[in-house]
């Protein structure tokens, strides 16, 4: 019989309790024994290892459809990479992590985890070298690179669709405008998704330039005299610091356009698991379990073209912008932006949302 260990790192999103409980079912039907790792690498090294053992009473079916991490993501000044390297505890940390791994005598881990954990994963694969290792991708930022999905972006492009639902009906009653910043890190999927879902009359991403003359400009002869501008949290105005909304608001207020700032923050990483994200869950699940069934190791599951496979960490790792982690010395992380040829950018400036610069 197989045991296999579950793990989830980096911030939260929904659809991690539903990937975790698909994970525990498939694995059951299989005659495989699955343990849960509290607090990801924190709970993995301490001692003993804190681990809960799964059985059908420990994730009921009607709960695996909230947000949040079951098995928590971490403390805050937990033990993980990040702090042990900046108190030069990396090489404690790394044994202590191997030292539990022997302990728990797994067959198999999965990693549920964002771009920094994978990166972590592969770059520090030798303390996974006495068992199969298989990732799945999560992240409301979607810049995981060799997947077109990720769990929870979706729940995170629905969450904050309705946030700015709701602001366009006040934004409407008072003639005004709403500056709202999005999550998303230095990827703008998350802010190019849900802007087009809501209509927005500008959407501002880390990934393209934009002239804050021409988006006054584009305001002040918008068919509207109120509306949505989403702002990624990622972007930069030369001159300037604070948030970046604020700095937008700044500028439409000196040019006499009425505005407001919003902030939906940590709502886009909660709020009821959409139905795609599930089926997401359902499919990195069952992927990942026949990846463990096939013998494979150090692999990520993906979709892509609609075909749900695995790819290799090493693969994952080449194939992204490989960028030194501001937090971690010596750590490099492997980042997706919003491509150029990404369809979604035509599709928004044929719908007349000022993108910036794109040409
Ligand atoms: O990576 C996910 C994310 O939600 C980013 O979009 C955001 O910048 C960051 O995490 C927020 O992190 P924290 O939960 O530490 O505030």
């Amino acid at each position: 019989m197989k045991k296999i260990g579950i793990m989830t790192t980096g911030g939260d999103c929904s659809g991690l309790n539903t990937v975790i409980q698909r994970i525990y079912r498939g694995a059951a039907l299989r005659g495989w024994r699955t343990v849960g790792i509290l607090d990801g690498t924190d709970g993995l090294c301490s001692t003993p290892p804190r681990v809960i053992e799964f059985n059908n009473e420990t994730l009921p079916i009607e709960c695996a459809r909230m947000a949040g991490s079951f098995l928590h993501n971490g403390r805050p000044q937990a033990l993980n990479f990040e702090t042990a390297a900046q108190t030069g505890r990396l090489q404690h940390f790394n044994r202590q992590l191997r030292k539990s791994l022997n302990e728990l005598k797994l067959d198999a881990l999965i990693l549920i985890g964002g771009n920094g954990s994978l990166s972590l994963a592969w770059c520090n694969r030798d303390i996974y070298s006495g068992l199969q290792l298989i990732c799945i991708p999560k992240t409301i930022d979607m810049d995981i690179p060799l997947t077109d999905k990720t769990i929870g972006f979706n729940t995170a492009v629905q969450q904050l669709t309705s946030f700015c639902d709701q602001l366009m009906l006040t934004a409407r009653s008072h003639h005004r405008w709403f500056v709202v910043q999005t999550m998303g890190r230095d990827c703008g999927q998350l802010a190019l998704n849900a802007g087009i879902a809501i209509g927005a009359s500008a959407i501002l991403i880390p990934e393209i330039k934009f002239d804050v003359h021409k988006l006054i400009d584009h305001i002040l002869h918008a068919p509207r005299d109120y509306g949505i501008i989403l702002v990624s949290e990622g972007i930069s105005l030369r001159g300037h610091s604070g948030r970046p909304a604020d700095m937008i608001s700044r500028k439409l207020t000196a040019a006499g356009i009425p505005n407001r700032t919003a902030y939906p923050e940590h709502t886009q990483r909660v709020g009821d698991t959409t139905a795609a994200d599930r089926i997401l869950a359902a499919r990195f699940a069952d992927c990942a379990l026949n990846a463990i069934a096939n013998n494979e190791t150090y692999v990520m599951t993906a979709v892509h073209d609609c075909e749900c496979k695995t790819v290799s960490l090493e693969e994952f790792f080449s194939a992204g912008y490989v960028t030194a982690d501001p937090n971690i010395p010596d750590l490099q992380t492997s980042d997706a932006y919003v491509s150029p040829d990404d369809p979604l950018l035509d599709i928004a400036t044929n719908m007349g949302i000022y993108l910036g610069e794109t040409k």
